[in-house]
């Protein structure tokens, strides 16, 4: 056991085929290939998705380790995504680790995907100190799958405060998206258009939902009407309002993420926060979160966008945590496309 080890994470949980190499909790390289594929379909294919990560998950390693500098025999340990994710796309991930981790004789570290995501901010930021400068903190973490509130009190120790009861937040951006004939991910394309539009053109009906849980299908199905009813004298609706569209759109869903996210503060009477997901990639989010800390003094921590969307470096970071605490999987770890955030 070293203090600083050089580890390889591997991240497969999805449509992005992922390898970082770390010293410690330094990224030394974080390689990515995105498979363009699922465009033609409006949203992930999962056995199309399974087939492009085993075509691409060599390459990905091999780059990973060169960029790094590091040689292989000098690794200390292999990290993968356990899950949850697709459990065909986890699969080709955690089979390379494993014969890696096997090969090599190394110890073998299986995380959990959403751990990942909740550290991803702090991949890139300095945050020197002790455990107690950053923690508790609140996590926003909305991503296309997931959108939940989480008290992160330490590196591996986190609990849920809400989450939502239905669609996640980067599913609504998608699915709306997709309604007006917009390309996948939706998210991305909406946040550029919406820069160009009215907020206030449009508004949709707000969920009504006790405590910190979310829900987003009423605000989907309330979109997908209007459209509907708007659009049934005037074919080019859609298309001659498509900026409005996207601007209110997505300030109804900004709005409930931070509503609750406020509520969450009030209640806890926590002072530092983070986002971590694909949404955190999102401007008016950003945005909207950096005013609030600034009005109520807290201290935020917003990730670098290359680590907003998923990638292994924030895989290597959470694996670093259990390695120094001897958290290790045998080899007959199995993938598991349900895991749970309080899942190790
Ligand atoms: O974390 P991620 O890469 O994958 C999951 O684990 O789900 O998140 C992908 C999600 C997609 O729904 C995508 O539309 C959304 O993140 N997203 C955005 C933006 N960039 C990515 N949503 C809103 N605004 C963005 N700028
Ligand atoms: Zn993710």
């Amino acid at each position: 056991m070293v203090n600083n080890p050089y580890i390889l994470a591997i991240e497969s949980s999805c449509d992005d085929t992922s390898a970082a190499v770390l010293h410690g909790r330094r990224v030394l390289s974080n390689v990515i290939a995105s498979q363009s594929i699922h465009n033609l379909y409006g949203g992930v294919v999962p056995e199309l998705a399974s087939r492009a990560h085993q075509i691409n998950i060599v390459p990905v390693v091999d780059f990973a380790l060169k960029k790094s500098g590091i040689p292989i025999h000098k690794l200390h340990a292999i990290a993968f995504t356990r899950g949850p994710g697709l459990q065909g796309s986890l699969l080709v991930g955690a089979s390379l680790a494993k014969s890696l981790a096997q090969a090599l004789g190394l110890p073998l570290i299986g995380v959990n995907h959403l751990h990942g995501h909740l550290l991803a901010h702090m991949v890139s930021e300095d945050v020197g100190g002790s455990a107690a400068d950053v923690f508790p903190q609140l996590c926003l973490l909305v991503s296309g799958g997931h959108t939940q509130l989480v008290m992160v009190h330490d590196y591996l120790n986190y609990e849920v405060l809400g989450r939502t009861i239905d669609d996640a937040a980067g599913e609504a951006f998608d699915k709306c998206a997709k309604v007006m004939g917009l390309d996948y991910p939706g998210g991305p394309v909406v946040d550029r258009l919406a820069s160009k539009g009215n907020e206030n053109a449009f508004s949709f009906g707000l969920p009504k939902i006790e405590g910190l849980n979310y829900s987003f299908s009423g605000l989907k199905t309330s979109f997908l009407y209007t459209l509907r009813d708007l659009s049934k004298n005037d074919a080019a609706f859609v298309q001659n309002n498509l900026n409005d569209l996207c601007a209110s759109l997505q300030k109804a869903i900004i709005d409930v993420l931070m509503s609750k996210l406020k509520r969450a503060i009030r209640e806890t009477g926590v002072r530092t926060i983070a986002v971590s997901g694909g949404v955190a990639a999102n401007s008016q989010l950003r945005s909207g979160l950096t005013t609030l800390a600034a009005k109520q003094d807290l201290k935020l921590f917003l990730p670098e966008l290359a680590f907003t969307t998923d990638n292994a470096a924030m895989i290597g970071m959470v694996a670093y945590y259990h390695y120094l605490t001897r958290k290790f999987n045998a080899f007959d770890v199995i993938t598991d496309a349900r895991l749970d955030i309080g899942d190790f």
